[in-house]
């Protein structure tokens, strides 16, 4: 396609998908997603990406994105969800079948079982926060907003407690091997899990066939889903638990981490939750608007297409931006400030876990997991403060705090200086 047409003695330019220069994977972008996302929507609401093989796409305008989302006969997810075309299964594929694939999962994960697992998040997060508070400081992110989702999904899969660091261990290796380039690692790792996780599911399967009881978990959720003549294969439940596990843990953690920088960035927005504590509902949706923990994922185009004049092939990867979305001046007044105080009907629109037949089949858990945290941080850390430098962490695609020091007043010295660094927020 030529960059220019030519109307009579007039240049007018075409749109370019290049004309904006956007690297997704320089520190740039990953130290400022909402600035280069700004710049995208504004100047080049189709962009080719060609420094990476195969070259890809990205879509950064709410009204793209979202409709993109809900096309699934041209935005494919058949090939996963990220830069690379992978195999189809399970969740990673179009409808009818994922709707059928879906069906027997949401068949384990109702809302009953995540409501019943709200005492059981409140006491984990109280118990975490009792750990800490004596110390005065710590890292919010690995003593708190790590272990509380990782010990929940291990907690309603039916894992034993003394096999609750173990997997969080394995946890981690997932989330980390995402972007690791050590293949060994990443299959010892991806064997140890499998090699472990078959063993809870042949119990359950052993414990179905001499019809004994089986326990109230999710695994024994997932063995006994049964759908018309669909069932899960053992296969299909590890990939299932592995998706909970890379979608849910790091990503619910990024939720409490984002909401505590920008309540620590904006003391008296954290006076009035402290003030009143139902303002963290509110807080919670803002944050999956302005700091969405997953800044875009992939789809694969089904047949060529056209959009603001520029061509997308068939069989090409394409980036949607919830994240850019989010901060769309089209959808959202103010977008890059975070307020409290938006009407509802607005702030509901946030595609912070997506949209359409993908949307996020955990958001009810993290919503859950997110209210009961800060509801602890917020009562329970009097005078908290940044106490050092936070990380990002490290997937392009991601976005959250790999580690988040922060201090505190200890219960004895309350009002009093046990303060290191930065500003009180009291
Ligand atoms: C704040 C935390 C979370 C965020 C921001 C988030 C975000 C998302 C997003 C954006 C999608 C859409 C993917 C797509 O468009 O292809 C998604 C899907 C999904 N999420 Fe979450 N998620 C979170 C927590 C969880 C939790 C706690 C679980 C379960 C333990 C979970 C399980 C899933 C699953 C299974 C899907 C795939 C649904 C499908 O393909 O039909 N997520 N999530």
């Amino acid at each position: 396609m030529s960059d220019f047409d030519r109307e009579s003695d007039d240049v007018v330019a075409v749109p370019d998908s290049t004309s904006v220069e956007y690297n997704p994977f320089d520190e740039q972008t990953l130290a400022d997603p909402i600035g280069t996302h700004r710049r995208l929507r504004e100047g080049c609401p189709v962009h080719r990406f060609d420094a990476f093989d195969p070259p890809f796409f990205t879509l950064s305008r709410y009204d793209d994105v979202v409709s993109a989302l809900r096309d699934t006969e041209t935005f494919s997810s058949r090939h996963g969800q990220g830069p690379r075309h992978t195999p189809e299964g399970g969740l990673f594929s179009d409808p009818p079948a994922h709707t059928a694939f879906r069906r027997l999962l949401q068949r384990a994960f109702t809302p009953r079982a995540v409501a019943d697992m709200e005492p059981f998040v409140a006491g984990l997060a109280d118990d975490l926060l009792a750990r800490l508070v004596g110390a005065g400081r710590g890292d919010l992110h690995a003593e708190f907003a790590s272990p509380l989702p990782t010990i929940t999904i291990a907690t309603m899969l039916g894992i034993p407690p003394d096999d609750h660091s173990r997997f969080k261990e394995w946890s981690d290796a997932l989330a980390a091997d995402l972007v690791a380039t050590d293949r060994e690692t990443h299959r010892s790792v991806w064997r140890d899990l499998r090699a472990y996780l078959d063993e809870h599911i042949e119990a359950r399967r052993d414990a179905l066939e001499r019809d004994d009881d089986l326990s109230d978990d999710l695994i024994s959720a997932l063995v006994t889903a049964e759908d018309e003549d669909a069932s899960l294969s053992s296969a299909e439940i590890f990939g299932v638990i592995v998706q909970l596990l890379v979608g849910g843990n790091e990503t619910t953690t990024s939720l409490i981490t984002n909401a505590v920088v920008r309540l620590l960035e904006q003391p008296d927005l954290l006076q009035r939750v402290r003030a009143d504590l139902s303002l963290i509902d509110v807080v919670i949706e803002e944050s999956l608007r302005f700091d969405a923990p997953v800044l875009g994922l992939f789809r694969t185009t089904t047949c060529p297409i056209e959009k603001h004049g520029v061509e997308i092939p068939e069989d090409a990867k394409v980036m949607l931006l919830y994240a850019s979305a989010n901060h769309d001046d089209a959808e959202f007044d103010e977008p890059d400030v975070f307020s409290l105080d938006r009407p509802p009907q607005e702030a509901r629109r946030h595609v912070g876990f997506g949209a359409g037949p993908h949307f996020c089949l955990g958001a009810p858990l993290a919503r859950l997991e997110a209210r009961e945290a800060l509801r602890a941080i917020v009562s329970g850390l009097p005078g908290l403060r940044f106490d050092g430098e936070h990380e990002r962490v490290a997937p392009f695609y991601l976005w959250g705090r790999r580690s988040l020091p922060v201090a505190w007043d200890r219960p004895d010295t309350e009002g009093e200086p046990n303060r290191r660094s930065g500003s009180t927020t009291e």
